[in-house]
């Protein structure tokens, strides 16, 4: 029986299946289903040297003021650096960055080396053949269980017309150069990002 015909339909059996166990190997592919960018967030360390980690938890907040935030791993070895900081820059990694994506998703060594980037808001690094960069003031930080929740008010941002790379269920992904979009963004309320 079709239960919604507003968008795609939907088999009712689909929806009311038994919930899945609570472990994290599914609840991470249950979370997988929801396709994000991908960013590179860095910062300076106190001693000044480039920090940076691999986040797709990146997320537009507020227009006005115009905020954004993304989520760290407690346990990740930048967090201090990252909880101290008073700026950082998020990189929005544009297709094919595949490589600087896994560099940076690995834990502390010397991700920097050999890597070209120019210095953004209070040092942050920015890498070229991004698809756009925000950088950012610290505004808050907020508990999120094994994660803080960072927001950051954004001071400076650039865009560049090229696509961004997309990561769903635990892949990278890019999107189809003939795909078209559904509805133009112009047609949708100001809230929507
Ligand atoms: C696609 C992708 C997205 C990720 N998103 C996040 C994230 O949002 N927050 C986070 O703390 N770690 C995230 N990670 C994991 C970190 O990049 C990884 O733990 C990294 O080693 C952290 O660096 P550090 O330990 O040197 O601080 C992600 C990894 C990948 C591959």
């Amino acid at each position: 029986m079709r239960i919604n015909d507003v968008s795609e339909t939907v088999e009712r059996e689909d929806q009311a299946g038994e919930p899945e166990t609570f472990d994290a190997f599914n609840f991470r592919r249950a979370l997988g289903a929801f396709p994000t960018g991908v960013t590179i967030v860095t910062t300076r360390d106190e001693a000044g040297a480039p920090v940076g980690m691999t986040a797709n938890s990146f997320s537009s907040v507020s227009l006005d003021p115009p905020l954004i935030l993304w989520s760290i791993m407690r346990s990740a070895l930048s967090f201090e650096t990252f909880m101290r900081a008073s700026t950082f820059a998020v990189n929005i990694l544009g297709e094919g960055q595949q490589d600087i994506s896994n560099r940076f998703a690995r834990p502390g060594g010397d991700k920097f080396a050999s890597v070209k980037f120019e210095n953004g808001l209070g040092g942050a690094p920015l890498f070229p053949g991004c698809a756009a960069q925000f950088e950012c003031q610290m505004h808050n930080q907020f508990d999120g269980g094994d994660h803080v929740i960072l927001v950051g008010e954004v001071k400076t941002f650039r865009h560049w017309d090229r696509s961004s790379m997309v990561f769903t269920g635990g892949r990278y992904r890019a999107l189809s150069p003939d795909e078209k979009p559904q509805s133009f963004i112009e047609d949708w309320p100001i809230s929507f990002f």
